[in-house]
């Protein structure tokens, strides 16, 4: 819980006042806390979008927007990008502590152990078309996932350890698979001699006849991508999943609500949406400068795709990060993808217009992080599967916290009713 502060806000109306607690949370944001001001003055407030609204007290993750900054558990995303692998920060999300040698271990092994997929669970993926969204694959089988394995009864930190294993390996399962129905190609099995994104790598891209190589640098950045999508506070799709969760819903179905929440191109989507954009702008010359000059128009179809955050006003630090990941890795893949320079003008234009620099919009993770999925050779459909991945850990760790705080309650805002009056009806006769 938000620690309280002895000053009390005062919120007048007309003749009357009330007072209203002040909140401080450990990064010193100040809330005010409107739990009793309804029953106080018979107000509610209202909020679209929720963009000025601390729904919960969360201790996984500070997000500040104005210095451009990003924690997960304390630990700033740059070291943990540059020192553990995802898995570590995983167990970090979701213990609020770094695993020690023997933890790691025993994740691993976890992880091994329940990477498998029922092999009745295969042929739901037969029955989907052909081009069927891997989004809408992996959210319909991850729900299907609560009729094969029990639901987390308790808070032991072993059966949250299977639980949390059991999901983040068959995810990924569940993930090369659409990608290889998608492509009309055979399953391949996970490997227990291959780590994390290796295994995720050679499930998508080896086959029966073909081995991957797997590239050092490859299997690292991807590492590393999927840190940088690992938690980020209340957004659209955690949002979602302690909302579904808020009502009793068990891990698998909110999982699977929050993965239908990422696919949308204002959130995880963008990164499709992205590349989307430069091809457009590739057909068109290269033009940057229109591009630039069509997303001032108000005209949200024309928004640039990756840029722009709710709560971030200056340098997202992970699109930071994403860029010279991505940079890194052209060079060593020796790339020469014309959209690469694309976005490179693209971002140097809009950040020296006054629309974007006046309003606070810098490039967000998306904008670089579908170009290096591009790279690896992730097909364009997948990258929003690639975010629900990385996420995964943000969202189990968010449900836990929900799951096992006293203060829960079920999530269930109000609404300003602007419709019509009662009207004139006729009962008919029973
Ligand atoms: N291009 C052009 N103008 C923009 C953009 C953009 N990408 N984003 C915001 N604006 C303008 C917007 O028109 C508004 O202008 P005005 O004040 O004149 O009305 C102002 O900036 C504030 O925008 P907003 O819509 O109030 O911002 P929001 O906080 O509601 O939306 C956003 C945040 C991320 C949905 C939005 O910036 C956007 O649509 N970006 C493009 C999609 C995108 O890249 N999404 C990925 C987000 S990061 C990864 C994730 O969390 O999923």
């Amino acid at each position: 819980m938000p620690g309280k502060t002895p000053e009390k806000a005062e919120l007048r109306f007309g003749e009357k006042s009330w007072e209203l607690p002040v909140l401080k949370g450990s990064a010193g944001d100040i809330a005010l806390d409107i739990r009793s001001l309804r029953k106080q003055s018979g107000m509610v407030v209202f909020d679209p979008g929720l963009a000025n609204t601390a729904c919960c007290a969360s201790r996984i993750c500070f997000v500040d927007g104005e210095k451009g900054r990003l924690f997960y558990r304390g630990y700033p995303v740059e070291y943990l990008v540059e020192n553990h692998e995802f898995v570590e920060v995983a167990y970090l999300l979701v213990h609020s502590r770094l695993p020690d040698p023997d933890e790691r271990l025993r994740f691993s092994k976890l992880l091994n152990r329940h990477s498998l997929i029922h092999e009745d669970m295969q042929h739901f993926f037969r029955n989907y078309p052909e081009g069927a969204h891997p989004m809408a694959i992996l959210s319909a089988m991850v729900v299907s996932l609560s009729t094969f394995y029990p639901e987390l009864e308790a808070s032991a930190e072993e059966e949250i350890d299977v639980t949390v294993t059991r999901l983040l390996s068959k995810l990924r399962t569940i993930a090369a698979f659409s990608y290889k129905k998608s492509v009309g190609e055979a399953f391949v099995y996970p490997s227990h001699r291959l780590k994390y994104c290796e295994n995720l790598l050679n499930m998508m891209f080896s086959s029966p006849v073909v081995d991957y190589q797997l590239d050092p640098v490859v299997v690292r950045t991807l590492d590393r991508v999927l840190t940088l999508h690992a938690d980020h506070g209340q957004n659209c799709s955690t949002t979602t999943m302690r909302t579904v969760g808020s009502a009793g819903a068990n891990l698998y179905a909110s999982v699977a609500a929050a993965i239908c929440a990422l696919w949308g191109d204002l959130h995880g989507g963008a990164n499709q949406a992205v590349v989307d954009m430069l091809e457009r702008i590739a057909a068109d010359g290269g033009n940057v400068e229109r591009a630039v000059e069509d997303a001032k128009s108000g005209d949200r179809s024309r928004r640039l795709m990756g840029f722009g955050h709710r709560v971030y006003k200056a340098y997202d630090p992970r699109a930071r990060i994403a860029k010279k990941l991505y940079h890194d890795l052209a060079r060593h893949l020796e790339l020469d993808d014309p959209l690469h320079e694309i976005a490179v003008r693209l971002e140097e234009k809009a950040l020296t217009d006054p629309y974007f620099t006046e309003r606070g919009l810098y490039p967000n993770v998306d904008f670089y992080t579908g170009l290096i999925f591009r790279a690896i050779g992730v097909p364009r459909d997948m990258f929003t599967v690639m975010f629900a991945l990385g996420r995964l850990p943000g969202w189990i760790a968010h449900w836990l916290e929900q799951y096992s705080s006293t203060e829960r309650r079920i999530v269930r805002p109000r609404q300003l009713y602007v419709g019509p009056d009662p009207r004139p009806h006729r009962t008919s006769p029973s």
